[in-house]
Parts: structure tokens; C-alpha cells; sequence
């Protein structure tokens, strides 16, 4: 049986391990991060590594946020949830592995909240897909995924998971910083452009 603390700090391992980096070296020995918008996610794996390449990012992303739900039972742990899960996400977004520089929490998350809740994966990545698909921009996608979560929350009467998720609202925003400011620039790439984003 591992104390708490090792269960979190195991999740953050777990999290830290950098997909798109490795399927990048192993396709092209080169580092994701210096082409397209540089991040070490799914999406920017399919515009630089071609969608197969980017498919299996996003599985082993999604799937490290479900491995990490299943620890405290594994391990027949009653840790909070809420930390194992922002651990993943953590390691994901600043992995120890690839000098804190990861993704922004899209995929892992989703992973943990299929572990986790699915209606709640559903409703926050249904909407993910919507408006990802109406605004053709990814970045606001995710950004609706808290939000709509939050309001949720708010409906069901949780108080305290409608605050976990404003404050996963919040980190996205900060995470996606870059995004945000290239889009009022007019220089963010939407889905539907062939080109490939540089910053
Ligand atoms: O999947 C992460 C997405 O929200 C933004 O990624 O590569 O467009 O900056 P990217």
C-alpha cells in the first residue's frame, strides 16, 4: 500500500511521460515543440506528424489520464480524486521528463474524467467538439470544456466541483495564453487552414 503523497507524485509521473515527443523522435527524430505552435499535444502532433502519428499522441495522452484514476484502487488508496487527477494533468502540461515543457490538459483530462465520471467527459467534450467545430478554432474548444463543466456544476447544485472546474478554467486560459493573444492578432490557424501555425 503506497501513502498518498507517492500515489500523487506516481500520477504526475505517469503524466509527465511526453507522447508527442517520443512518437515525433521515433517518426522524424525531431522535437514537436520546435515546429507548428509547439506544444506537446495531440493536435499539434497531427499538423506536424500527419494524423496516424497524431491519433496514437492522443491515445497515449487520454490514456495516461485514465491509468491515473485507476490508481488509488490499485493501490487501495482513498486519496482525494480531485488531486490524482490534477496530478496527471500537471505532469502532463509540465512534464519532468521534457523540461516542464508539455501540452495544454486536453487530452489527459479527458482521460480522467472517463475514469472518473463519463456523463461528465460527455457533456465537456461533446462541447469541446461543438464548439471547436462552429468557432474552427481547437484553442476555444478547449477552453469550453471548464466552462461547460462549471456550469454543470453550478446546475447540479456542487458548489465544490463547479469550483474545481472554474479553477481548471482558469489554468486553461493560462495555458492557452499564446493561443488567445494569436487569435486577437488575427494569426491563429483554424481547423479548416492547410497551413501550419508558427509563433
Ligand atoms: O490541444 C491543445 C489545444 O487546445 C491547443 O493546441 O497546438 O493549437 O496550441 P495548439
Amino acid at each position: 500500500k503506497l501513502g498518498d503523497l507517492s500515489l500523487i507524485l506516481l500520477a504526475y509521473l505517469i503524466g509527465s511521460i511526453p507522447f508527442a515527443l517520443v512518437v515525433g523522435k521515433l517518426k522524424y527524430g525531431a522535437d514537436v515543440r520546435n515546429f507548428g505552435s509547439g506544444n506537446l499535444g495531440a493536435t499539434n502532433s497531427v499538423l506536424v506528424l500527419g494524423k496516424k502519428a497524431g491519433i496514437l499522441v492522443l491515445l497515449g495522452d487520454v490514456g495516461k489520464g485514465v491509468l491515473a484514476t485507476s490508481l488509488p484502487a490499485l493501490f487501495q488508496s482513498n486519496v482525494n480524486p480531485v488531486l490524482i487527477g490534477a496530478a496527471v494533468i500537471l505532469g502532463h502540461c509540465f512534464p519532468i521528463f521534457a523540461g516542464f515543457r508539455g501540452g495544454k490538459a486536453v487530452a489527459p483530462t479527458a482521460g480522467v474524467l472517463i475514469g472518473y465520471s463519463p456523463i461528465l467527459f460527455l457533456i465537456g467534450y461533446m462541447t469541446f467538439i461543438l464548439i471547436t467545430l462552429v468557432t474552427k478554432y481547437v484553442f476555444m474548444g478547449s477552453l469550453s470544456i471548464g466552462v461547460s463543466l462549471m456550469m454543470h456544476s453550478l446546475y447540479m447544485g456542487d458548489q465544490a466541483l463547479a469550483l474545481v472546474f472554474l479553477t481548471f478554467s482558469l489554468f486553461m486560459v493560462y495555458l492557452h495564453r499564446k493561443n488567445i493573444i494569436n487569435f486577437l492578432a488575427n494569426k491563429e490557424v483554424r481547423i479548416n487552414d492547410k497551413r501550419i501555425k508558427e509563433y
